[in-house]
Parts: structure tokens; C-alpha cells; sequence
């Protein structure tokens, strides 16, 4: 199936690296225009370096910055068009901490990059997506906005907001023709993981040290997901095709989902 996303301009936060980069290269497959950014410029110039130039618009960003997302929007619209027809809320990390070891300033941390993450980009590219008439914006979360977990309580609790903040968004939005939907990922063999696994120094290989995780975690599929597949399911919340579906969340996450809903 043709999913009408060739010549649309689409904006992904964080593509340098894990399911912003798989989607970056899933959205240059389907014939889009893709402005993307990260913090580090050598490894978002490494990362994009094989991709079509004509077709790509890379520039650093970091997304807590209200300031630095206005200029790569603008530059995103000056290369690509008035008008932004996708937008992924992908960059970010999250704080592996339980309550007694989190500060006051981890708090404010977590929250500001959580909520910025979205606000930033879509203050930036409203006018742009409202250029569109038919845009859709991806809010890319976690399955912790719906079952959190304490070694993560300040990324849970962010989460929750986001998915809530997701769902005001679709209301406030839909009359400018803009939808917006989240996928909530589950684990997912990205940076992330290799960087807790270096820092885990468990001796155990990257691929035991994963099966063990997920064996930890109860994933029903036993292993965690790779990148493209989350890439997958963000593309099809962009298509036109997917024109009836706002305010909602696809859970990405082998079943490590426990909720119904
Ligand atoms: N992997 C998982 O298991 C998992 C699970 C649930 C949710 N998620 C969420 O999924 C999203 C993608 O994660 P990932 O696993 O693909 O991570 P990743 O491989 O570490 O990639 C993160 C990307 O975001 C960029 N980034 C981070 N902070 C940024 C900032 N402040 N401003 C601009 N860019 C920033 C990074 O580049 P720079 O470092 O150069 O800025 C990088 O391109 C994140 O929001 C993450 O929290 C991931």
C-alpha cells in the first residue's frame, strides 16, 4: 500500500541515533522530506551522512532550548516549504533512579526535557502544520506513562503527563486539521540500552545480558524491539492514510504491556 507520504515534509527530533534515526531512514524510503536534529553535530553528520542530501535537512538542536527549535524549524521550512506535514517528538532519554535518590533538580530536569520535547516543536511548526491542512504529529513515549515503574518514578510520572498532554493536544488541534496520536515503546535495542549495559558492567555479552532483561521484564516476545519496528508504527501514524486516527496511543513493546486499554 502506497502510504502518500512522498514529497511530505516531515520534522523528526533526535535522529542521530536508535527509533528517531530508523525512522528518519523509513520516512527517506517512502519518498518524504525529512528535517531532523541532535545535540552532538559529529554524530548527527555521521549517523546522516549516507542519505539523499536533496532530501534530508540535518541541524543541531537541543530540544529544552525553545530558541534553538525555532531555528531548526525555520531552517527545516526555508529548505523544505512553508509547510510541515509530519512532526515526531522523538529526542530524549530517560532517568533510571528510584525516589530516594532523585533530587529536586532531577525532577525539574526530567519534566523540562519531557514536556519541552513536545511544546518546543510544536510552538516552533504550528503555523507550518497548520499550512498542511492534513499533518499528523507522533509524541514518541513509553509504556511507563501507563504502568510505571520505580527505578524510573520521574520518567514515569513524565510520561503520564505527555500521554495526557497528547490527548488535550488532539482536541485543541483537530480543527487545524492536525492529528495526534503517541506509540509507547516498551525496551528497545537502541543507544540507550548499550549505554546501560557498558555502565551495568555485568560481564555478561550485550545479546545475554538483553535476554536476561527481557526475561526480567516479562516481555511476552522475549526479546526487546528493535528500532525499525517502533519506526514502523510511527510512519503509519504520519501516512494520510491513517486520517481518522487521533488521540490515541499504539504500544509498542512485545507485550510487555500489561493494561488493557
Ligand atoms: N529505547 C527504549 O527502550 C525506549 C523506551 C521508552 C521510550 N523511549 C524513548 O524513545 C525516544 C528515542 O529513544 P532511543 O532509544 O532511540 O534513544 P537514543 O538511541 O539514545 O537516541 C536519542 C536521540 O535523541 C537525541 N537527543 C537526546 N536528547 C536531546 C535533546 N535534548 N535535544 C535534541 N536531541 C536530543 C540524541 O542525540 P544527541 O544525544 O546528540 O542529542 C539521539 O539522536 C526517547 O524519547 C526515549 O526516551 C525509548
Amino acid at each position: 500500500m502506497d502510504l502518500g507520504l512522498a514529497d511530505r515534509t516531515v520534522v523528526v527530533t533526535g535522529g542521530s541515533s536508535g527509533v528517531g534515526l530508523a525512522t528518519v531512514r523509513a520516512l527517506l524510503d517512502e519518498g518524504a522530506k525529512v528535517a531532523t536534529c541532535g545535540r552532538d553535530a559529529d554524530r548527527l553528520a555521521k549517523a546522516t551522512a549516507s542519505f539523499d542530501p536533496d532530501r534530508l535537512y540535518a541541524a543541531t538542536c537541543d530540544v529544552r532550548d525553545a530558541e534553538s527549535v525555532k531555528r531548526f524549524i525555520d531552517g527545516a521550512t526555508n529548505r523544505f516549504g512553508p509547510a510541515v506535514d509530519g512532526l515526531v517528538n522523538n529526542a530524549g532519554q530517560s532517568r533510571m533512579k528510584p525516589l530516594d535518590d532523585t533530587t529536586a533538580e532531577d525532577w525539574r530536569d526530567e519534566l523540562e526535557l519531557k514536556f519541552a520535547g513536545v511544546l518546543h516543536p510544536l510552538t516552533a511548526a504550528r503555523t507550518a502544520l497548520r499550512a498542511s491542512g492534513s499533518a499528523s504529529i507522533v509524541n514518541v513515549n513509553a509504556v511507563l506513562a501507563k504502568q510505571p515503574e520505580t527505578r524510573l518514578i520521574t520518567t514515569s510520572a513524565a510520561r503520564a503527563g505527555i500521554l495526557n498532554l497528547s490527548k488535550s493536544l488532539s482536541a485543541e488541534l483537530a480543527g487545524d486539521g492536525i492529528r495526534v496520536n503517541s506509540v509507547c515503546l516498551g525496551l528497545v535495542d537502541t543507544g540507550q540500552w548499550t549505554r546501560r549495559h557498558a555502565a551495568a558492567d555485568s560481564g555478561l555479552s550485550y545479546e545475554d545480558w538483553q535476554a536476561e532483561l527481557a526475561a526480567d521484564r516479562g516481555i511476552a516476545l522475549g526479546r526487546l524491539g528493535r528500532a525499525e519496528e517502533v519506526a514502523y508504527a510511527i510512519v503509519t501514524l504520519l501516512s494520510p492514510r491513517a486520517s481518522y486516527i487521533t488521540g490515541t496511543s499504539i504500544d509498542v513493546c512485545g507485550g510487555v504491556g500489561r493494561g488493557i486499554l
